[in-house]
């Protein structure tokens, strides 16, 4: 069946066409699958000040009532799926299953945060003074903006903008120029739910930077979050501080060990290994970037895992039984190719792939690397591709220092049988998320975020709620 889908920009309940357009491509094949307005500037003021103007009124909403909006415009992601996950797939490249994935996982925030919007509780203070009531109250920061990326081109949103206007905020949402259709297929869902005009806007552009100097800049904006890379957020987060100090959310880049120590299930690591690093073909911020492996089981781990990675299916995502769709552009596999071949430069070993794939230019061979040394590339860097990285490792001690030597702290992930170690180790290592005996944890329940480089705030959970109000404390006196 024929796939539907908006093209034109959504801002303050309407659809705009814009006096340019770009063209949106598919990453399998490189075709042309939309043409979207390219907008600037001017259009983003617009979009803030609508978003401006909505706030009152959607603040005003009793909690209980933004949520039954919310409901609808989850149950209405539910009820379309199908086309989500295609849509998905489609720009951005992920194989369909995988896809359609993306689609529950980034609805379920807007159903989680809707229903937590109800339990958003202040606090009493017990008093210090007998003339004296303390309270807290929780109230929405005003208007957000959100730019998002490429590697979850809902999901990313969702997580965004389901708290924003749980909370009682409205939203101005800039998607990446490469997979921008999702965005302005949540914008049709959250019209037909009844979200109210100005609510959530979506601006397209190519125009990254005129775009985020608005959403930085404006004095209108309250809240900025940002999910992308530490270079860019950086740069993000100091505008918004230096022009206006708002409130920011920063979920910035990542570079995952995954320790495999030597009592570790093998076949359970082997397992888990493939889920973080191959997941959407090694691009997204958790996925394990480098697997260190004690040196007892290094050489019965690595063959089991090139076993393994060598049978991974390649190809475009709408293709059945596919595992590993294409790199998100051409920019991304000169990236792979380059660092790989810099670590068999230096000595490394590809026990399968490290090279290109056949499939088309956009498509890389999942490939595991031997003899990786702690100097490579592939170690210090995020590969942000279908690559895993192996270094050996002797003693729990060189694990932790060799995982925990890196300016990021996004993710970790390490396998072993002892209870002990699973709790020493989950404490020492340097990260905003430690995954046990296990290859996936995200979900809408979990505080999602870094430490160190890799960011400020949490995203999901009770957690990613508070990055979206502001805690008030008012003072009762005149207490006889
Ligand atoms: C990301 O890559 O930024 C998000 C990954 C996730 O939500 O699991």
């Amino acid at each position: 069946m024929a796939l539907s889908f908006r093209t034109d920009a959504y801002i303050d309940g309407r659809w705009r066409q814009g006096a340019r357009r770009f063209q949106v491509y598919n990453p399998a094949t490189q075709d042309v699958i939309a043409e979207v307005p390219d907008l600037g500037a001017t259009e983003t003021e617009e979009a803030v000040a609508a978003a401006h103007a909505a706030f009152p009124a959607w603040a005003a909403k009793p909690a209980k009532e933004r949520a039954a909006i919310m409901r609808a415009w989850f149950d209405l992601m539910i009820a379309d799926l199908d086309r989500l996950g295609r849509l998905i797939s489609l720009e951005g490249g992920k194989p369909i299953a995988e896809a359609k994935g993306e689609a529950a996982y980034g609805a379920a925030f807007v159903e989680w945060f809707g229903e937590e919007a109800k339990r958003a509780y202040g606090r009493t203070i017990p008093t210090t003074t007998a003339t004296r009531r303390y309270v807290t109250i929780k109230q929405p920061i005003g208007v957000c903006a959100a730019i998002t990326p490429w590697n979850f081109p809902m999901a990313m949103i969702t997580r965004k903008a389901g708290p924003a206007l749980a909370a009682g905020n409205t939203i101005v949402l800039k998607p990446p120029h490469q997979t921008p259709l999702t965005a302005l297929a949540l914008a049709e869902l959250a019209e037909k739910a009844g979200v109210p005009k100005g609510v959530f806007n979506v601006v397209t552009t190519t125009d990254a930077a005129a775009a985020g100097k608005v959403l930085c800049e404006s004095p209108l904006v309250r809240k900025f979050s940002f999910t992308g890379s530490t270079a860019i957020g950086k740069k993000l987060g100091a505008a918004c501080v230096g022009s206006t100090v708002k409130r920011i959310s920063l979920e910035l880049g990542g570079n995952a060990p995954l320790l495999i120590f030597a009592d570790a299930d093998l076949d359970l690591a082997v397992k888990g290994a493939i889920a973080s690093k191959f997941r959407n073909a090694g691009q997204t911020c958790v996925c394990a970037n480098r697997i260190l492996v004690e040196d007892a089981v290094y050489d019965a781990f690595s063959q089991k895992l090139a076993d393994a990675v060598s049978k991974l299916k390649v190809g475009p995502g709408d293709q059945a039984g596919v595992d590993i769709g294409p790199l998100i552009d051409g920019k991304a596999i000169e990236k792979v190719e380059r660092m790989v071949a810099e670590a068999l430069a230096a000595g490394a070993t590809a026990l399968t792939g490290g090279t290109k794939h056949p499939a088309g230019a956009q498509f890389y061979t999942p490939t595991v690397l031997a003899n990786v040394t702690r100097d490579m590339r592939v170690n210090t860097e995020e590969i942000f591709g279908p690559v895993a990285p192996l270094i050996r490792f002797k003693s729990e001690d060189e694990a932790v220092s060799i995982a925990n030597s890196t300016e990021f702290g996004l993710a970790a992930y390490f396998f072993t049988k002892d209870v002990n170690r699973a709790w020493r180790v989950a404490e020492r290592i340097e990260a905003g998320m430690v995954s046990v005996n296990d290859g996936i944890f995200s979900n809408e329940v979990i505080p999602f975020g870094g430490i160190k480089e890799s960011g400020l705030g949490r995203e999901g959970g009770v957690e990613g709620l508070e990055e979206y109000m502001e805690t008030k404390f008012v003072n009762f006196g005149g207490f006889a």
